[in-house]
């Protein structure tokens, strides 16, 4: 893949938090309609590399190209307006406000409401529409988090460790959620489920303490094995 062929192309990105360097250098390419995992060690910053592409951290250096707009230097909600959604970590939602506010709030600045593809992937999300969001088990915050980002119709999807905590029944329907969004969404996936990224991952990159020490590829045999060398 040429890099005019990826949706979302990272290039040579340097973070710090202060004086502490978090990513040395770091490029990843992701094709329309691809999955592209990022997997490494606890701190080893997968959630920095994410927040830096969705404009949460302002990198030191480095270019984060999507379908040839740079979004280095960009508001966060400017970049969520492009097409390119963040779901972060801490599945943090609004407690105080209903299930269907919360999805809205995704939506707010493009005021585009894609609600039948929400509901034909979280089918539970429609009883669960009035209800407050503090009150969701973990699984149902989770599909709330991802119906928020996927209502816009986004074309690149940025998921900060989705399955983190879930049972094997909600982890197995992500899966085929993701599988099925990618044919219309570009994925970015930070997980630890190793047979989970490798069962629906085109590409991998292991990242150890902020560099990119491997880029698996289909074909070049994507198995837990593999990503395990270099964890
Ligand atoms: N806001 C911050 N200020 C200072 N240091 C931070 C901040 N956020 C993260 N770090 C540090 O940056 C490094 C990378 O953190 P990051 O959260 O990106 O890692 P991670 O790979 O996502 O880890 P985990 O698997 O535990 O989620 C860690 O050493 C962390 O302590
Ligand atoms: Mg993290």
């Amino acid at each position: 893949m040429t890099a005019s062929d990826a949706i979302l192309n990272v290039s040579d990105l340097n973070v710090a938090y202060g004086e502490s360097k978090v990513l040395f250098g770091v490029g990843l390419r992701v094709a329309p309609s691809a999955i592209v995992a990022c997997v490494g060690r606890n701190g080893a910053g997968k959630t920095t590399l994410l927040k830096s592409i969705a404009g949460f951290v302002k990198p030191r250096s480095g270019t984060v190209s999507f379908g040839g707009t740079d979004l280095v230097g960009r508001a966060s909600y400017d970049i969520a307006k492009l097409g390119v959604k963040y779901v972060p970590q801490d599945k943090k939602v609004f407690s105080d406000l209903t299930v269907r506010e919360n999805l809205e709030l995704g939506s707010y600045s493009t005021q585009d409401y894609d609600w039948e593809r929400v509901y034909g992937y979280f089918p539970k999300l429609r009883q669960l529409l009035d209800r407050k969001a503090g009150y969701l088990s973990g699984g149902e915050r989770q599909m709330l988090m991802i119906g928020r980002a996927i209502l816009g119709r986004p074309q690149v999807l940025l998921v900060d460790e989705p399955t983190e905590g879930l049972a094997p029944s909600i982890v197995t329907h992500l899966k085929d959620v993701f599988r099925d969004l990618s044919s219309s969404t570009a994925l970015v996936i930070v997980e630890q489920n190793l047979p989970l990224v490798c069962a629906i991952s085109s590409k991998v990159y292991a990242l150890k303490e902020g560099h990119i020490v491997a880029e698996l590829s289909r074909g070049e045999s994507i198995t837990v094995d593999a990503c395990e060398r270099y964890l």
